[in-house]
């Protein structure tokens, strides 16, 4: 051991001299990543996955996986890095040069690994960042060069990771709008696998930005060895699985290289999004903890703070409301308990008002007609009757119909030369372009400067780029995908440093932006525009696997056929929060809303900071049941949905888990609708009971009770002494 480290300390030094000798390790609490130079001083990765207990053990191993492997030389597969140098010659040969340890603090470490060009002056540097405690290892790649013009690169993969198993299993998330993150898996097999998109300005519709990699057998929640991952980028992404004839798998990550060559001038770095990965030896569940403890403390805005719950009035009111409408509004919010009032779209423009989404995009002025006193009035009620007020936009798109379309007909994505292609009746701002970005940066800057009483933001974007061309370009067309996403990032960046507190929920027609690329500077996102609880249950699972519950906003809304009772556990989920006419509830309805609420109120710290335990698929059963577990395991929160009660029949009880087996806990169902039963009914447990923690992880708890169709019940688990 003492030998190793003696060579890793002088590898700081004397770099190449000593490369083959020293291995380099990224190392979290459970995990290996490690990596070795090979005769010719080409770096290779020699092992990922669990850690082992002597790390002089790793000097046994050897791979002729290159780690980061270039085009144009001796490459026969997929490679992680491809530019064509000024005289035209497209081959690049990576040669180790040094590497860099850095520590951050107890937890935090980063690895920058230097490779070199040994022909021309091409730097790449591969960074690793680790959180030992969450298992959780951040990719990316900063290439620079120093070649007298600009050299052009087409492949930059953020991260390249193999595996040597026997076998592969791929789950993925696909879907469309209103039928976001539908899970599949599938075996790997030889050849090429691609999940990307080409989406422009966000990453997720058809294909989401994530995926498990289960190594030999299909993982499930708490057994076997499963890699999860996402791309931080809100834009086209790639993921490239390529099994090699020695079955050696390649997953090669980043920024989607379709139509993005990209032009690197001399001295520029490019620097690659962060690729997130976890490698968990127990399952699903336990790399979803991983995924969810690190995005709350590293990634996500004030990822560990509060949330407000809002009332929202997009499918109350759609675009017919005026002020006196909104008004009213307010004290159903006010009745609920919620905190904020969120008014959505159609608030806008008077040239060519905002009464339907065919006109008015990009006019960020109050309509007058609608709210003749303006949005000051608006936060001045809310505040009146106790309650905070949020506002939606959509500052990057633009309707033809807008004198922001007449004024700057330069700013807006479109081809010279042929007819518009408009998508829900509207384009794209060209966000590479540094005007368009203070004209976006303004739009939001303005409005909370004379309104800072201002409490939220939803934030929108509701199509993505088709037929685009930047005016702002140039010759350099295919930069678009990648500098919109840079300009959207630039301009968050400067909203962040004025405004680093404001909540901000992120929605691109529905689930579209779901990276967390984007969520470095919002609070929470819109997961889909579908809000029928019977499908959301299969939408928030999904989300669930990379997402923390305190990030995923749940509305309560009319949507759907179930009773009020279900919408609201399968809200209550995740960020519990309204849109509704609460006008129409009945009383019982009210009280039963209240209550809700407050129990939600109390319930929260467990919901969106205990851990996460997914107890039963609704993909594998006709019920689905999870839990959240506070880490001190005195509280818990339980949630069952029955789903197709007719079809199937099925009573055994629930199994929990994180519990603590020698403690005893009460078990007690909430949102009980006043008069209606409250389930159990039959099993090995009936009404509110105290049981072990052993015993409902052994023998489990029977959840069984509602006799209509889409039942569902929550549960708070309590310690008692
Ligand atoms: C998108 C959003 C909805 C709503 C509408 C308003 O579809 O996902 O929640 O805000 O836009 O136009």
């Amino acid at each position: 051991m003492k030998r190793l480290i003696y060579l890793f300390i002088l590898s700081l030094f004397c770099g190449n001299l000593l490369a083959q000798e020293s291995p380099i390790f990224i190392e979290t609490n459970n995990t290996a990543l490690v990596y070795k130079t090979d005769r010719q001083n080409k770096l290779m990765q020699v092992y990922f996955g669990e850690k082992l207990n002597d790390a002089d053990e790793y000097s046994n191993l050897f791979s002729q996986n290159e780690a980061y492997m270039p085009a144009g030389m001796d490459n026969l597969y997929e490679p992680a890095i491809r530019l064509l140098h000024n005289d035209g010659n497209p081959s690049l040969s990576l040669k180790f040069e040094g590497v860099e340890v850095s520590r951050v603090d107890e937890n935090v470490s980063v690895t920058q690994i230097t490779l070199k060009d040994d022909v021309y002056p091409v730097e790449v540097k591969l960074f690793f960042k680790a959180f030992k405690n969450e298992d959780v290892i951040e990719a990316w790649t900063e290439i620079q060069h120093n070649e007298k013009k600009p050299v052009m690169l087409t492949h930059f993969a953020s991260s390249m990771l193999q595996f040597d198993k026997r076998d592969y299993w791929l789950t993925q998330f696909h879907g469309d709008w209103a039928k976001e993150m539908l899970m599949q898996e599938s075996q790997l097999t030889s050849g090429i696998k691609v999940i990307d998109s080409k989406l422009g300005t966000r990453a997720n519709k058809f294909q989401a930005p994530m995926f498990f990699l289960s190594m030999n057998e299909p993982s499930t929640e708490t057994k076997g060895e499963v890699v999860a991952a996402t791309l931080a980028w809100t834009g086209n992404f790639q993921f490239n699985f390529e099994i090699t004839p020695t079955n050696t798998l390649r997953v090669i990550s980043g920024m989607n290289p379709y139509a993005s060559e990209y032009h690197l001038k001399p001295n520029e770095i490019f620097k690659t999004p962060d690729f997130i990965f976890t490698y968990s030896f127990e399952g699903k569940g336990q790399a979803s903890r991983n995924l969810h403890k690190w995005a709350q403390k590293y990634q996500v805005l004030d990822g560990e703070g509060e949330r407000l719950t809002l009332l929202n009035n997009w499918e109350a009111t759609y675009f017919d409301f005026n002020e006196d409408r909104l008004v009213e509004l307010f004290d159903g919010a006010k009745k609920l308990g919620v905190d904020l009032f969120l008014l959505d779209d159609g608030w806008f423009a008077n040239k060519y008002p905002r009464n339907n989404d065919r006109a008015g995009l990009g006019d960020w002025q109050e309509n007058k007609e609608k709210l003749p006193h303006g949005i000051g009035y608006l936060v001045e009620q809310a505040e009146a009757k106790g309650i905070k007020f949020g506002i939606w936009i959509e500052p990057e798109m633009v309707n033809p119909k807008s004198e922001l379309y007449e004024n700057h007909p330069d700013w807006i994505l479109k081809l010279p030369n042929r007819p518009e292609h408009y998508s829900r009746n509207q384009l794209v701002l060209d966000m590479a372009n540094p005007e368009v970005q203070k004209f976006v940066y303004d739009v939001v800057d303005q409005m909370l400067t004379k309104h800072p009483e201002i409490g939220f933001i939803k934030w929108d974007c509701n199509r993505e780029m088709t037929n685009e061309y930047s005016q702002y370009l140039g010759e350099n067309q295919s930069h678009i995908y990648i500098d919109y996403v840079k300009g959207f990032y630039n301009v968050m960046e400067d909203l962040r440093e004025k405004y680093p507190e404001l909540p901000i929920m992120l929605c691109s027609g529905g689930g579209g932006r779901t990276d967390y690329g984007a969520m470095k500077y919002f609070t929470e996102f819109w997961p889909s525009d579908n809000t029928d609880a019977y499908d959301r249950i299969f939408i928030q699972w999904a989300y669930s696997y990379f997402f923390p519950a305190n990030t995923i906003c749940n509305h309560i809304t009319s949507m759907g056929n179930q009773s009020l009772k279900f919408r609201t556990d399968v809200a209550m989920m995740d960020k519990m929060g309204y849109d509704i006419r609460v006008e129409e509830f009945t009383d019982e309805e009210l009280a039963f809303s209240q209550q809700a609420l407050k129990d939600y109120d109390r319930l929260k710290d467990v919901i969106w900071f205990g851990d996460m335990y997914r107890l039963i698929s609704p993909y594998e059963e006709s019920r689905a049941a999870l839990m959240y577990v506070h880490e001190s395991k005195e509280k818990a929160v339980f949630f069952c949905f029955d789903i197709y009660t007719y079809r199937e029949n099925i009573t055994n009880p629930v199994k929990f888990q994180g519990l603590d087996p020698d403690k005893k806990y009460e078990v007690k169902e909430i949102n009980v609708q006043e008069g209606r039963r409250r389930g159990p009914f039959m099993g090995p447990n009936a009404g509110d009971s105290v049981y072990s923690g052993d015993y409902l992880m052994k023998i489990g708890y029977n959840v069984r009770g509602g006799r209509e169709d889409l039942s569902s019940h929550v549960y708070e688990i309590t310690e008692v002494n």
